[in-house]
């Protein structure tokens, strides 16, 4: 058959947010791991749609392992960013290494589309992806296409409407 377009999606966001249980959920049910540990330093995964064959950077979100993140940004065609919509706290976290992300010379100037996982939206207080959008201020962000859906990654619930949008931008 057609081989595939190959591409290249750093997942990013903090720890817990949800990061390698969305893409557990992407990949085939025969390779889905059964328990999810949080990431020591990266793990690289592969899942398929129908016309792109993704490899994910599934790096971990905790702060002493974030600085591995930039050294993936060259080689990045587009990212998947998990925020926790029930961590309040930590929003203005999320917030400063989105804003450290987007202002790095290897993202800042390139129009790679950003797809934005308001995640663990069945968590009883969890903030709509509305409310997430307005907090990261990603109304800001002009240069590049980005998309933000709700999710709940442990159901599976609103991945395939996210990878959805992404493969249309990639296509
Ligand atoms: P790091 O690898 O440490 O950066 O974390 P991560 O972003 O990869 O998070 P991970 O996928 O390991 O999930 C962290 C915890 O959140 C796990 O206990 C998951 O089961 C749980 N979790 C993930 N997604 C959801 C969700 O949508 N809803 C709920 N309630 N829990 C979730
Ligand atoms: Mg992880």
């Amino acid at each position: 058959g057609l081989k595939k377009k190959e591409v290249n999606v750093l997942c990013l966001g903090l720890d817990n947010s949800g990061k390698t249980t969305i893409i557990n959920q992407l990949k085939p049910s025969n390779s889905q791991a059964q328990d999810i540990v949080p990431t020591i330093g990266f793990s690289i995964e592969k899942f398929k749609t129908s016309s792109l064959s993704f490899t994910v950077f599934d790096m971990s979100g905790q702060g002493r392992y974030r600085n591995l993140w930039e050294h993936y940004y060259k080689d990045g065609q587009a990212i998947i960013f998990v925020i926790d919509s029930g961590d309040k706290l930590r929003m203005v976290v999320a917030k400063e290494e989105l804003d450290t992300l987007l202002n790095h010379p290897d993202i800042k100037h390139r129009r790679i589309p950003i797809l934005f996982f308001a995640n663990k939206m069945d968590l009883r207080d969890a903030l709509s992806a509305v409310k997430v959008s307005q907090l990261l201020f990603l109304d800001n962000i002009k240069e590049k296409p980005w998309h933000i859906c709700a999710s709940d990654a442990v159901k599976g619930e609103g991945l395939q409407e996210g990878v959805d949008w992404l493969q249309e931008q990639i296509a």
